[in-house]
């Protein structure tokens, strides 16, 4: 069993959280998460959770797990009324991500703590999460460039400790490129207190994405994704310090080096991306996720992922770790 600081704050088992994302998070995966003992977080991060349909999908979450859950908001496009219902939900965590750079933090933080939550903030760069902690978080998530969704330009291997070293003793969880024990035992060795995972748990029947971006995860070897703004563009989204990365498809193709002429055609384009989305048409939607793709090669329910992320990361640390370390003479 792998124990750390960000257990006994969250109250739950295992170090592992899932990323807030947006449309690719629903109650059964925030459950399945949760009740596999890690965090469960719903991501509102779209209009699909405003309002009357985040209610019920929290009441969801509460039918299938009696666990703590997290509820994410972009600070960037936060409606005030899904930050009210997340605020009566009492969620274990409010966790938020990409705010303005002129956007006060600390009333967030403050009206998510008068409610009884925890406050996690995810952040690319140093300065935003000291920014973060000296805002009132809680938890701060350091997340790396090779992470699915929208990034930043820093890697996980030197963010993770300058982010742990700066904002200490806040608790971190690493964030970008983990799908399985050998990247918790990484996170873990870098000083982070556990992992939030994305991409890894949409390769899941939990997970309410089409089937077939499901397989484009499981057959991407990891080397066919991209850092772009064309996602952003196509859904008329201006994305405060972010890019996306997604999958280099036709879609991203068609427009690449071409983003003027995507600005132009913006209306039909983006309608069209949208019901490649539904149809799960993979050559012509804008499908979002991580270069640990490369690791992933079958679709497995959320229980058995955390099981075997777990159970890896220990035998890493207390054998292969532990035997590669030796006194003097040897022994
Ligand atoms: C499709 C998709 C949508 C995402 N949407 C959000 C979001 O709305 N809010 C957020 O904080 N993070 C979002 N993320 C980022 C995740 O929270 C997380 O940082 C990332 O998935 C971790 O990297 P990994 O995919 O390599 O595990 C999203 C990621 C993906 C792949």
């Amino acid at each position: 069993m792998i124990h750390t600081r960000i257990c006994d704050l969250l109250g739950i088992t295992h170090p592992i959280v899932l990323g807030g994302m947006g449309t690719a998070t629903s109650a059964p995966l925030v459950a399945a998460v949760s009740n596999g003992g890690g965090l469960g977080t719903l991501g509102t991060g779209t209009a699909s959770f405003a309002g009357d349909r985040l209610e019920s999908e929290i009441a969801a979450i509460r039918e299938r797990t009696d666990k703590p859950f997290g509820i994410n908001h972009l600070l960037f496009a936060i409606q005030e009324e899904s930050f009210r219902v997340t605020l009566r939900a009492r969620p274990a965590v409010v966790a938020f991500a990409w705010a303005r750079l002129d956007q006060e933090l600390r009333e967030y933080f403050k009206r998510a703590h008068d409610a009884g939550s925890k406050v996690m903030y995810m952040a690319g760069e140093v300065s935003l999460a000291v920014e973060a902690v000296e805002a009132g978080a809680d938890v701060i998530v350091a997340q790396g460039t090779e992470a699915g969704g929208h990034v930043g330009w820093m890697a996980s291997m030197p963010l993770v400790p300058m982010i742990v070293k700066a904002v200490a003793p806040h608790p971190v969880l690493s964030a970008g490129g983990i799908a399985d024990g050998r990247g918790l035992a990484a996170a873990l060795a870098l000083g982070a207190e556990g992992v939030l995972v994305g991409t890894r748990f949409m390769a899941t029947p939990e997970a309410p994405i089409h089937a077939n971006f499901k397989q484009a995860i499981v057959r991407s070897d990891g080397h066919d994704t991209v850092l772009t703004e064309i996602p952003d563009i196509a859904s008329g989204r201006v994305w405060p310090g972010a890019m996306a990365r997604a999958q280099r498809n036709k879609f991203i193709e068609r427009w690449a080096g071409r983003e003027w002429a995507l600005r132009q055609h913006v209306r039909e384009a983006g309608q069209a991306a949208l019901e490649a989305r539904r149809a799960g048409d993979v050559d012509n939607a804008s499908i979002l996720f991580g270069q640990d793709a490369g690791l992933i090669d079958s679709v497995r329910p959320v229980g058995e992922i955390i099981e075997s992320m777990v159970s890896e990361a220990e035998e890493i640390i207390k054998g292969r770790l532990n035997r590669l370390v030796q006194n003097p003479r040897g022994h």
